[in-house]
């Protein structure tokens, strides 16, 4: 073990770990110490003030329940050192700006409150979809952020969706992944977070539109495992889920912090966060990352489940606009994506797309996806009548991935019979998706697939290292 929590002090001057570093460092605190390290701890004292927007002796002095004079006194050295009881206030009232600002330090145990980034909001997108309800290409997004939406997909999940072989498929991916040991002449992520050089580092681990946040829970809980017993090998690690639906937003970070808090011994708890973001990682500015470390050594790892990428209005520009911002060279992307079959006809969504299926999956589906018209049309008092209808494309327009194909959920919105794409659904080429991803920049260190129930491959995992910014 190279170093431990305190010893990265000052390389890690992000406002929450400096914090952190003063309550530890106060707690320890003898009158002995006051002698050698009285300015130091005066400098801790302003430079937290100043970090926190607190400039002018004035407004010092009001935040610190002090007078003026007193704070010129501490900072040309008229007072030498503080009372342990003024000592006390201090640390008290600079714990209280971070707590004042929602950062939660020693919750129990520490899950932060959820913070609505501009334009994410539910109101935002129920403006958006107002704006947009006539548009080729509605999005995903507007399917999960209503609570009847959220409540869709749960169902969803329980009606025939497979999502507990898929959770199982991430989860025996990444745990091989974490293996300390790579194959020969391979790296994993084990060697990618430096473990198996024995280095310890921060983790940020984000998850971009974790649904109801399942495999995200295995992947802290294999973290934490495979970290060892005492959890040498995590500085700390702060969990961001990232979704535009606050219902299942609190479903994901309620699971890890449930899972936090069961795991790991009291002692552990504040070196874990769960910070919850509700904010559009397609459209949105990616505000989130600003609250990342920016530390060198620590990595980021974002997760990207589900075939969500299948989704997207543009593979490009989320690789460009939002990962752009999010990953920096030598973090990580882990990706999980529909594969595509040698025959379209093999796939699950194909006999759905002929409407030979007429089962509550399907029901269910097509709540999911009628629920955003359905539910504007009820609020402008037009009639409801809707169909799903799914329709195959083979490469094309909406394939910006080579090899790719899509099956695009296509409702009506006028009884003329206009319609609007809410829903793609794309399939890939893995091989050609590796070579796509390398023009930008992302090496592949790992793969592994997950089959379905006849023994085809349904999902591909990759892990994806970003060597290049491009
Ligand atoms: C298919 S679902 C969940 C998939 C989940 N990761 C899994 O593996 O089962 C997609 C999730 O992404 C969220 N989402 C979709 N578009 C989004 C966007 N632009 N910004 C933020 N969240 C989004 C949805 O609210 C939903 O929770």
């Amino acid at each position: 073990m190279d170093r431990g929590l305190w010893g990265r002090w000052p390389e890690v001057l992000t406002a929450t770990a400096f914090l952190d570093f003063v309550v530890a460092d106060a707690r320890t605190y003898t009158p002995d110490m006051s002698r050698g390290s009285n300015n130091q701890v005066f400098e801790l004292i302003f430079g937290l003030l100043e970090r926190h927007g607190f400039h002018t002796n004035e407004a010092q002095a009001s935040i610190i329940g002090v007078t003026p004079t007193t704070i010129t006194n501490w900072k040309t050295g008229k007072v030498k050192a503080l009372n342990r009881g003024k000592l006390d206030e201090v640390i008290r009232r600079v714990y209280f700006l971070s707590k004042r600002r929602g950062v939660d330090l020693v919750g129990e145990p520490s899950l932060c409150p959820i913070v609505i980034e501009e334009g994410a909001g539910p109101a935002d997108l129920e403006r958006q979809l107002r704006e947009k309800w006539d548009s080729v290409y509605l999005g995903h997004k507007f399917l999960y952020y209503h609570p009847a939406g959220a409540m869709a997909w749960t169902k969803m999940l329980d009606t025939g969706y497979g999502s507990s072989q898929l959770a199982k498929g991430f989860s025996t991916a990444f745990d091989i992944a974490l293996s300390r040991r790579p194959e020969v002449g391979k790296s994993n992520l084990a060697s990618l977070l430096r473990w198996s050089e024995n280095k310890s580092c921060g983790v940020d681990l984000i998850s971009l539109g974790p649904g109801d946040g399942t495999k995200e829970a295995h992947a802290i809980r294999l973290l934490i495992e495979h970290a060892g017993p005492k959890h040498r090998l995590i500085d700390w690690l702060t969990y961001t889920p990232v979704d535009v639906s606050i219902p299942l937003l609190r479903m994901a970070s309620e699971q890890a912090r449930n899972l936090i808090r069961d795991r790991l011994d009291k002692e552990s708890w504040p070196h874990y966060l769960v910070r919850p973001s509700c904010s559009d990682f397609e459209d949105g500015n990616i505000g989130f990352a600003g609250h990342l470390s920016d530390n060198p050594g620590d990595r980021r790892l974002a997760l990207f489940l589900g075939g969500t990428f299948g989704n997207l209005k543009s593979e490009t520009r989320f690789v460009e606009h939002s990962l752009g911002r999010l990953l920096r060279r030598g973090d990580m992307l882990w990706l999980e994506v529909g594969v595509r079959q040698t025959r379209i006809e093999d796939d699950g969504l194909y006999t759905l797309s002929k409407g030979q299926l007429g089962d509550t999956q399907e029901t269910v589906r097509r709540g999911l996806v009628e629920g955003p018209h359905r539910r504007f049309r009820a609020s402008v008092g037009s009639p409801l009548d809707t169909r799903m209808r799914i329709i195959p494309r083979d490469g094309g327009a909406t394939c910006e991935v080579p090899g790719s194909y899509n099956f695009v959920h296509d409702v009506d919105i006028n009884p003329s019979g206009q319609r609007c794409s809410v829903l793609y659904s794309r399939r890939y080429d893995i091989d050609a998706l590796r070579r796509w991803f390398a023009d930008h920049g992302y090496e592949t260190r790992f793969e592994h697939r997950t089959k379905d129930r006849r023994g085809r491959d349904r999902t591909a995992h990759l892990l994806l290292f970003r060597a290049r910014v491009t």
